[in-house]
């Protein structure tokens, strides 16, 4: 029996409550196909600031560095929203991603033809939507020096570094155009090319790479034009590759076209073996222990480990097929709430799809 260890990283607020879900899917599918998943706890954000004073502990970081994967819920409270820049929750998020090299973060935005009329957008806008949108993580403004708030000229100054090493832009590229190659063999490169130098070397070097993919198509955006062209007409994509800042702001405004952020699921990959998955929503505290939340865009996240850190594709399409069936079945979860259907709990939905990995 295969044995996979998988750090689990619940966090904050509603955290527990969709890791909880995901963790009942994996031990099913364990069942199903004789593997052995072996979840180890730890503790990131708030919680771990309560016990250790710091949102990401070393301990955490050992343990998800052991691990063959990390599944995270979420982090985050408003009660730690007057804590010092340093040791607030999200800094975990991005102490994690640093540390565990993940900079790929692959953030689908599907929509599922059950659930087209959630959409803000028309029907006959969204329907058919499914774009891979590729976040460079681990670079860009996010992580570039100098940065701070200093005086200058006798006034405040904020400033930070937008800035990428041809390398970085490079080793994200190669997995864009490959993730591409694997779908519909269409890649859009989104950049400020017009405006930023830092922009100007990502298309530069996009282009270079694309000579090694001549089977993908590739074409260059700049951002301003993508975040307008999502809206208009989002099939137009496939896979879009993207900046740190670009790509968090894309990946928020394509999550819309789904209609619930409680949908959607992530990777964040490395060159090493270790890799993150996550749902793209936040903590939500105010829906914590109400049992209301959405857990499909972690177990979703669960299924995109099988696929991406254990190469169990057809595993991964059992899980996504059972979320499907269970949405065609007519049940939903209130932020996906819908006249004739059937509003169910976090754990109700969590056992339904559990109920159709296993018998279809
Ligand atoms: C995301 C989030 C994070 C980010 C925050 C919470 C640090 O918005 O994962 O998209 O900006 O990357
Ligand atoms: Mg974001």
């Amino acid at each position: 029996m295969t044995t996979y260890n998988i750090a689990l990283l619940a966090g904050d607020g509603t955290g527990k409550e969709v890791t909880d879900e995901a963790v009942k899917v994996l031990k099913v599918i364990g069942e199903k196909y004789s593997i052995d998943f072996n979840f180890e706890p730890a503790l990131i954000g708030g919680c771990a600031y309560d016990k250790f004073n710091t949102p990401l502990p070393e301990e955490t970081l050992n343990i998800a560095k052991k691990s063959d994967a990390v599944l995270l819920g979420a982090v985050g409270d408003w009660k730690y929203d007057n804590l010092p820049p340093e040791v607030r929750p999200e800094r975990a998020l991005l102490g994690i991603r640093k540390e565990l090299n993940l900079f790929a973060n692959l953030r689908p935005a599907t929509v599922y033809p059950e659930l087209t009329e959630l959409s803000p957008l028309k029907e006959n806008v969204v329907s058919g939507t499914d774009i891979m949108i590729i976040r460079e993580l681990t670079g860009d403004v996010y992580f570039g020096t100098p940065k701070g708030i200093d005086i200058k000229n006798g006034e405040k100054f904020g400033y930070n570094n937008m800035c990428y090493y041809e390398s970085e832009i490079k080793r994200i590229a190669h997995i864009a155009f490959k993730v591409a190659r694997a779908r519909n063999k269409k890649l859009c490169s989104v950049d400020k090319a017009n405006v930023l130098d830092v922009s100007r070397l990502w298309r530069e070097t996009v282009n270079e790479i694309s000579k090694e993919y001549l089977d993908v198509e590739l074409s260059n955006m700049y951002v301003d034009n993508a975040s307008m062209q999502l809206i208009r007409n989002p099939r137009q994509f496939d896979v879009i590759l993207t900046g740190n800042i670009f790509g968090d702001i894309l990946s928020d405004e394509a999550s819309m076209l789904s209609g619930s952020l409680g949908l959607l699921p992530s990777a964040s990959l490395s060159d090493g073996k270790i890799a993150m998955y996550e749902p793209i929503h936040g903590s939500a505290p105010d829906l914590k222990g109400k049992n209301i939340v959405n857990p499909i865009a972690t177990i979703l996240s669960a299924a995109m480990m099988l696929k991406y850190s254990f190469n169990l594709d057809n595993i991964h399409d059992d899980i996504v097929n059972a979320v499907r069936k269970t949405l065609k079945d007519g049940y939903r979860t209130q932020d996906i709430a819908q006249s004739g259907m059937e509003t169910v709990g976090t754990d109700k939905m969590g056992n339904l799809i559990c109920d159709r990995v296993l018998h279809g």
